[in-house]
């Protein structure tokens, strides 16, 4: 349950709100290429709209470090959002200042004002007391208001210091993923599958640890995998893999296997791959099935295949998962009653040269469509992390599951049971904080 007061927990009305969002979104030739995290805002604007307040936004976009770099201006997302929200919204230059001051002190109740990227200043990364208590007395704000779940994982002074001038509370947005999250790992329907990709072991240690000890199903992809297949002397090739990681990767599957012993947890890595030499859209692409070597004794029969035929060679990469274990993960998922997906389990960011679906997309694109239920069963679904929930969105496939989340590394963090400083710095529900 989250345990921090919400909008809905204070009487709001009629207030100058600064209101924290993660506009942090891709922007194409000047214009927003993808509107999931300024859509996910909007509940609780219109809450804000509805009690007669005055609304400052602020966030981030990108990493300027501190200079005002042009392409990383918000200015594009204020057009996207007046349009999404139906109403004007005022765009100003700068987050804090004489401009802020000036627009600030003429709104009135209803209106909306979206202020520059915060981090063209470097105070705001720093966590920078003085440069929050400019946001909160330029703004004219009498209250904060944290909707940005995709930066709460950041100690900055529009997640932290800002907290320490104004009364701070959760937006919908951020209340809602941290219900969502924190249920579907702390109190799912089980059986609980936990699929985890992604490129190093040392990112997703903590998640892996705690679904080992918590979840059913541990299914382990994407260039991680090739880590765990290496250190059981699995040929990897010129597959991405991290050589200091291999005892780490040694002593998960030792932790699994205990698991295994003790209640019966099933930790899966893959058994087959579809490899290539390079990472283009029009490579020459090979299966590789060193488990049962099904394809090699096929096509070489009656001759004894050899044994480069179902390993990886020397300057193949592996770049998906194959037909088999996109098979076994689609099959157990059917007896799943809640999946949680961290991490695309191939590169499914190139482009095919035809058909929606890129040569290494397909071990992610039937995970899925079996999380949306294609084979018969639904389960609950969470997807979190940014490249997963951008696959999915790519699709057109969001509102097939039950929560497709905004946050990156946010989602990863609450996942692994880490706390969120910008939550923790919020109001209590019970007493001030
Ligand atoms: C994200 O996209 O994950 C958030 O907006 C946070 O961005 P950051 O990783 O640059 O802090």
């Amino acid at each position: 349950m989250f345990t921090k007061k919400t909008i809905k927990d204070i009487d709001i009305s009629g207030k100058t709100v600064l209101l924290r969002a993660d506009y942090n979104v891709p922007i194409k030739d000047g214009e927003v290429a993808s509107d999931y995290r300024i859509t996910k805002s909007l509940p609780t604007i219109q809450y804000l709209l509805e009690k007669n307040c005055k609304i400052v936004i602020c966030s981030h976009l990108g990493r300027p470090k501190g200079e005002t770099v042009s392409k990383y201006s918000l200015k594009p997302v204020a057009k996207e959002l007046s349009k999404l929200v139906k109403k004007d919204v005022t765009f100003v230059s700068d987050c804090v200042g004489d401009a802020v001051k000036e627009t600030t002190s003429s709104m009135k109740p209803g209106d909306i004002v979206l202020l520059e990227n915060l981090r063209f200043h470097a105070e705001e990364e720093s966590n920078d007391v003085d440069f929050a208590e400019d946001l909160a007395i330029d703004t004219h704000a009498e209250v904060f208001v944290q909707d940005g779940f995709g930066v709460v994982h950041r100690a900055h002074a529009s997640t932290d210091a800002v907290t320490k001038h104004l009364p701070s509370v959760a937006g919908m947005l951020l209340s809602d993923e941290v219900d969502t999250i924190t249920d579907a790992i702390e109190s799912p329907d089980k059986p609980l599958m936990a699929i985890i990709g992604g490129a190093k072991i040392a990112d997703k240690l903590q998640i892996l640890k705690r679904f080992i000890s918590t979840a059913d199903y541990v299914v382990v992809g994407g260039a991680m995998a090739n880590t765990f297949l290496k250190s059981q002397g699995i040929e990897v090739g010129e597959s991405l893999y991290d050589k200091e990681e291999l005892d780490t990767a040694r002593d998960i599957i030792e932790l699994a296997r205990e698991e295994n012993k003790k209640r019966g947890l099933i930790f899966y890595l893959p058994q087959d791959a579809v490899v290539s030499e390079d990472i283009t859209s029009d490579t020459t692409l090979r299966i590789v099935d060193w488990d049962t070597h099904s394809v090699a004794d096929i096509e070489s029969y009656p001759a004894t295949p050899k044994k480069t035929s179902y390993s990886v060679h020397a300057h193949e990469k592996i770049l998906d998962i194959g037909p088999f274990s996109s098979a076994f993960i689609v099959g157990l998922m059917q007896s799943a009653k809640t999946v949680i997906w961290n991490g695309t389990v191939g590169v499914a960011e190139v482009p095919a040269l035809h058909g929606p679906v890129g040569p290494f997309g397909h071990g992610s694109e039937a995970i899925l469509h079996a999380m949306a239920g294609r084979y018969g069963t639904k389960p609950f679904s969470v997807i979190g992390g940014g490249d997963t929930a951008g696959f999915v969105e790519s699709r057109d496939l969001v509102d097939m599951f039950n929560h497709v989340s905004t946050g990156g590394g946010a989602s990863l963090d609450l996942m692994s049971g880490e706390k969120l400083p910008g939550v923790e710095a919020l109001q209590d529900k019970e007493g001030e904080n």
